[in-house]
Parts: structure tokens; sequence; C-alpha cells
């Protein structure tokens, strides 16, 4: 590797080694980044359903992405102290087709999600509790894994054969550990890996038997086209331009078949913008020098900027990051 990207591996590993083991095992699973709520990391799960099984699930897949932004929006309400009593009048109101109860208007999201089910329905459970403490507004576990149980139990008994999926960046298993609570890492032949040591040994220590390593995407250590997914979040926008169009291409070399990546900082202009903080970067991705960029490498690549698509597909309007951007490539 080129002395110029040995130097900027150098302070992205000391950046991120940082952090105490312990750190880097949560905050990046917590609040609105928990996987099983954050609309980006369901995205990328429902993309390697559809590898595995096309759209046999997309009904269900519909629902979760609706679950999410029911979730993000009682989030937000929590934050400001909600009750549990406001909150079981909304559910009265929804129930009574009401659209602002009390002064708090429901989206329409969560209107047409109510009436699309049958009732009693998880809803239910989710306007019947808030949290004691606005600093404590974490969900309970039989509300945040509502998805998770319907997942490994409709995934129960299928039959596929395995993919190989490789994760660059995958952090502390931040992403894999909710692979394998919903019941699709038996049908994955995962790889994972990450620079900061710190993370694997927390990936390891939870997944023993998992291919977990440390690695580097600037010089990624496998055979040209040895799996058929990748996928990867939030990377991109910490490196200089030049790393991040090497680890394009390292990640388009080792892949065959196609790519799923999150960036958390895009827009729809020409030029990157160019941001650092502290020893890295924090740059604000061009999404069509992106996507000119990895059609160098693959045929087709899908634009999914996440606030449009939530708009248009769920009448959503508060999405909580307009500059999320999610690109399926193949
Ligand atoms: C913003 S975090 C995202 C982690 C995880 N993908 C997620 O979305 O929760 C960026 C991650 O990239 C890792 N990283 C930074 N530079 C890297 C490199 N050159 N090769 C592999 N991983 C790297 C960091 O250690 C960190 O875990």
């Amino acid at each position: 590797m080129e002395f110029q990207y040995q130097q900027e591996t150098e302070k992205l590993r000391n950046s991120w080694m940082k952090h105490k083991h312990k750190v880097l095992r949560n905050y990046l699973v917590e609040d609105i980044q928990d996987p099983r709520i954050n609309v980006q990391s369901i995205l990328c799960r429902h993309w390697l359903i559809e590898q595995l099984f096309g759209d046999k699930f997309a009904y269900l897949a519909e629902h979760e992405l609706r679950y999410s932004l029911i979730m993000n929006w009682l989030n937000k309400l929590y934050k400001r102290n909600i009750r549990v009593n406001q909150l079981q009048a909304i559910l009265f109101g929804l129930i009574e087709k009401q659209d602002n109860i009390d002064g708090i208007e429901i989206p329409p999201y969560v209107s047409h999600t109510f009436a699309s089910l049958a009732c009693p329905n998880y809803n239910y459970d989710l306007l019947n509790w808030a949290p004691s403490d606005t600093n404590d507004t974490a969900f309970p576990e039989y509300i945040i894994t509502t998805f998770q149980r319907i997942w490994s139990e409709v995934l129960e008994n299928e039959q596929s054969q395995k993919i190989s999926v490789l994760e660059p960046a995958c952090g502390s298993a931040n992403d894999y550990r909710f692979l394998a609570s919903f019941g699709m890492a038996k049908f994955l032949n995962y790889s994972g890996f990450d620079l900061c040591t710190k993370n694997i040994t927390n990936a390891k220590h939870m997944f023993p038997d998992v291919f977990f390593n440390t690695g580097n995407v600037l010089e990624i250590q496998a055979e040209d086209k040895s799996f058929d997914y990748c996928f990867l979040h939030d990377l991109f926008e910490h490196f200089s331009i030049e790393a991040m169009e090497l680890a394009v291409k390292e990640i388009c070399r080792v892949t065959r078949k196609g790519i799923c990546t999150s960036f958390f900082n895009m827009h729809d202009e020409k030029e990157h913008i160019i941001k650092t903080v502290h020893d890295y970067y924090w740059n604000r991705l061009s999404m069509s020098a992106m996507v000119n960029l990895f059609k160098q490498y693959f045929d087709r690549v899908k634009v999914i900027h996440i606030d449009s698509f939530l708009s248009s597909q769920f009448s959503c309007g508060d999405t909580q990051n307009k500059n999320a951007y999610t690109f399926i490539i193949s």
C-alpha cells in the first residue's frame, strides 16, 4: 500500500482505537441507530432477503419499514417527555380515525399502518408504554423485538442455498448481531472485518464461530470476486477522496454480484464537500460522482434517497437525516 494510504490508515486506526470496548459495542446500535429501527439497516436486510428469496417477503418487508417509522416517531415523542396517558389517548384517536389528538398530529404513516392492521395489533403495545424518565428512552425488549420475532419465525423453516457476504467496517458486529437474531445468519457465509481491533474483539466475543477479522478496506485480504455480495454502512465519508476511491475499487474487486451501501452524508450536487474532523474526514459526498465511480465496476446503481423514498412510499415528512442515501449496486 502506498505511503499516503498507510498514513491515513494509521490516523483512522488511532481515531477508532481511542474508544473503550464498551462504547464501541453499544454506541452505534442505540437510539435511532439501532439496526432494528434504522431504515438503512432494514433496507440492507431486505436486500439480502431478496437475494435469497426473491420478492416472497415483500409484504412483510413493507410492514417492517412502517413499524420503524412509527418507532422513530415515538422515539421523538419520548424525548418531548410524552406520558403514557397521552399515548393511550393517541391509541383511542387512531381507533376513532382522528388525525390530531390534543395538539399532537398523527402522521399519515401511523394512521395508514394502524388502519391496515387487524385489531389489536403491535401498536397497542407501543402506545401503552412510555419511559418514566426522558434520559432513558430505550424501548423495552418486547417492543423493539417485534419484527425480529416475526422474521425469525417466518424464516425458521425456509430453505435456501447459502450466499457469501462480506461486510467491511463491521464495527462490533453492529449489523451482524441482528442478522443473527432475525434468523438470517444461517443463510449466509458471512465475513466481517474492521480496522479497529477492539471492535473485532467485541464481535468475536459475541460470535466466536463467525469469521470476524481485523482488516483494512484499502487493502482487502481476499482474491478477486471471492464474495457473492458485500454490504457496508457509513464508511466512505470518513476517507480522503483518493482513499475513498481506492476503497470502492477494492470492494468492487472482491465482489461478484452486488453491493448494498449506506451513506449518512451525501447530497445531490456535482462536487464532494471535503471536511476534516480531528484526524479523519466527515465529507459530504456527491451522489452523482459516487454513482459514476461505482459504474466503473458494475452496470447498475440504484440510488435510494431515504427522505424521498419514505415520503413517496409512506407519506413520511419527518425523516431524521435528509442526507442519508443507500445505493444498491449490481
Ligand atoms: C461510522 S463506523 C460504522 C460502523 C458500522 N458499519 C455501522 O454502521 O455501525 C465506521 C467504522 O469503520 C471502521 N473503519 C475505519 N477505517 C477503516 C478501514 N480503512 N478499513 C476497515 N474499517 C475501517 C471503523 O473502525 C468503524 O468501525
